[in-house]
């Protein structure tokens, strides 16, 4: 018997079988067996030329519950049929529905008896014309359920009555090849020492190279999704003739994480509830040069802040309060990335060309924010903030608006809505939507502005430089692109290293 062999190889078998007949079908053959089982056994002896063989599809067909019913019962029309001969001197059509029992059946069984002359009316009784009968369908029906085949013509005509539905099946059609044998010979995999010594190599057979087979996993490590979206979207920035800030500290001071920002001492944002505050070392140094070639005179710069928020300067009246020096040293996990752009903005300012003007500049950052908020399916209290700014002279809105459409255009977002919004460091701000086909509605995808001369002039940046700035989550593409609703699914301990391992190389489509 065909699966008799404990190894599941069958391919001795194979051998046998065509050696009394060439060619042989895996259907009629090894009917039973495994798909799985019978394409292994043919490939070793393809690789061997040993035989040849090719994949056969056909259709099966398969019995619906109600042909079932018909082989064990015999057909509408049989049944009826039988219902009124079995009656000596006929049968009401009421009689005959309560002895067969089902209305559907007495039916359609009565018009096909009448069609094909088995009963008659007579009077308001049916009588039948003959003594017996051959219930086709029946006979058919089996037939198939044996076989699973019929004639086609039989086969369509079933199927139009609802009896049977089909089923695909790969089969193979097998045959000898041209190093036909019964007995497979040993395949040596390796070349050994002894086989060299002894000159056993000289007769050998050797198994050949398996070119197809799949490598085995290799569990190297893998780049994190977020990576590679980060990735490309600093490839776009560099294209765009960005340079990349120094992110390298998740605490700020307040001075830098908001003061310098504009931002009131006295604004929600600052609230314990949003921003989670160091309590050791609790204070900042007040802000100072990072690095010997920086000439910036910070204490100036301090002070021009501390002025502008309380009395107002630059044209502005500011925010008309106590501004607090504790407050503003209080130090911070960084909210955004935007105390960054600060910090290079006023380095910045230090900078001229030969004609004595700050030179126009393009920065970008991506790296981790963090926020004080309920962790839920979308939220966790870090994300990745991408942020951008650019600084040149004669910006406009609608420049900001087309800058928007180039970058998120080069990852493939397109059609953006802008809408009015509120930052307290610039005006007018902008927050950035995009439709998004699967939720199949317009969802926030970044905020954006141009910053305000309170921010600007402070650092001493030239009157006639404009800035534009512009913030978006890293994660929110990167979970619409791989798919994920929860953000569990991406960060944390929860994460599926399998996925990590197998998530694919390209995210963005680009155009
Ligand atoms: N800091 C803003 C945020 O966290 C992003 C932003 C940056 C907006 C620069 C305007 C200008 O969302």
């Amino acid at each position: 018997p065909p699966n008799s062999n404990p190894a599941g190889d069958l391919t001795s078998e194979v051998l046998h079988a065509l050696s009394k007949a060439d060619p042989i079908s895996s259907a009629e053959t090894f009917a039973n067996v495994p798909f799985e089982s019978i394409k292994a056994a043919l490939d070793r002896l393809a690789s061997r030329s040993m035989v040849t063989y090719e994949q056969v599809e056909r259709e099966e067909a398969y019995l619906e519950p109600e042909a079932e019913t018909i082989v064990s019962h015999g057909s509408h029309e049989a049944r009826v049929f039988e219902a009124v001969r079995q009656a000596m001197d006929g049968l009401s059509i009421q009689d005959l529905e309560s002895k067969i029992g089902d209305k559907t059946v007495t039916k359609v069984g009565q018009g096909k008896a009448f069609k094909e002359k088995w009963i008659k009316k007579d009077g308001i009784k049916l009588v039948a014309l003959v003594d017996s009968i051959n219930d086709v369908t029946r006979e058919q029906l089996k037939a198939i359920q044996e076989t699973r085949r019929h004639d086609a013509k039989i086969i369509a005509d079933l199927k139009k009555r609802k009896l049977l539905r089909m089923q695909k099946v790969i089969s193979f059609r097998i045959s000898k090849g041209p190093k036909f044998a019964l007995e497979m010979v040993k395949e040596e995999t390796d070349l050994t020492a002894e086989m060299l010594a002894s000159g056993a190599w000289k007769t050998a057979t050797f198994k050949p190279y398996n070119f197809n087979a799949l490598g085995a996993d290799q569990h190297a490590g893998a780049l994190h999704p977020l990576n590679k979206v980060r990735q490309e979207f600093r490839q776009i920035f560099f294209e765009m003739g960005f340079t990349e800030m120094p992110t390298n500290q998740f605490v700020e001071s307040g001075f830098w994480n908001f003061d310098a920002l504009f931002v009131p001492q006295q604004h929600p944002a600052r609230d314990l509830q949003d921003t989670f505050y160091i309590s050791d070392p609790l204070k900042a140094g007040r802000p100072a040069p990072t690095s010997a070639d920086d000439k910036q005179d910070y204490e100036e710069y301090f002070q021009n802040v501390r002025q502008v928020h309380e009395s107002g300067k630059y044209g502005s009246i500011g925010y008309r309060y106590p501004w607090s020096e504790d407050e503003s040293l209080r130090l911070v996990l960084r909210t955004h990335t935007t105390s960054i752009s600060a910090a290079m903005l006023h380095k910045l300012s230090g900078q001229r060309t030969q004609d004595g003007r700050v030179p126009p500049a393009r920065y970008f950052s991506i790296d981790r924010v963090f926020r004080n908020e309920t962790v839920d399916a979308t939220h966790l209290c870090e994300f990745h903030q991408v942020e951008g700014v650019i600084a040149d002279y004669g910006l406009t809105l609608g420049g900001l608006m087309e800058f928007m459409d180039m970058f998120f255009g080069a990852m493939g977002v397109t059609d953006l809505r802008f809408k009015p919004a509120y930052n307290p460091y610039t005006e007018p701000s902008m927050e950035i939507f995009s439709y998004h086909k699967g939720l199949n509605k317009l969802i926030e995808i970044g905020n954006s502005g141009i910053f305000r001369p309170e921010m600007l002039e402070a650092m001493g940046l030239p009157t006639d430089m404009r800035v534009f700035g512009f913030g978006l989550s890293l994660e929110r593409p990167t979970m619409i692109k791989y798919g994920i609703s929860n953000i569990r699914e991406l960060l944390g301990h929860q994460v599926d290293l399998n996925f990590i391992q197998k998530n694919p190389a390209v995210r963005l489509d680009k155009n």
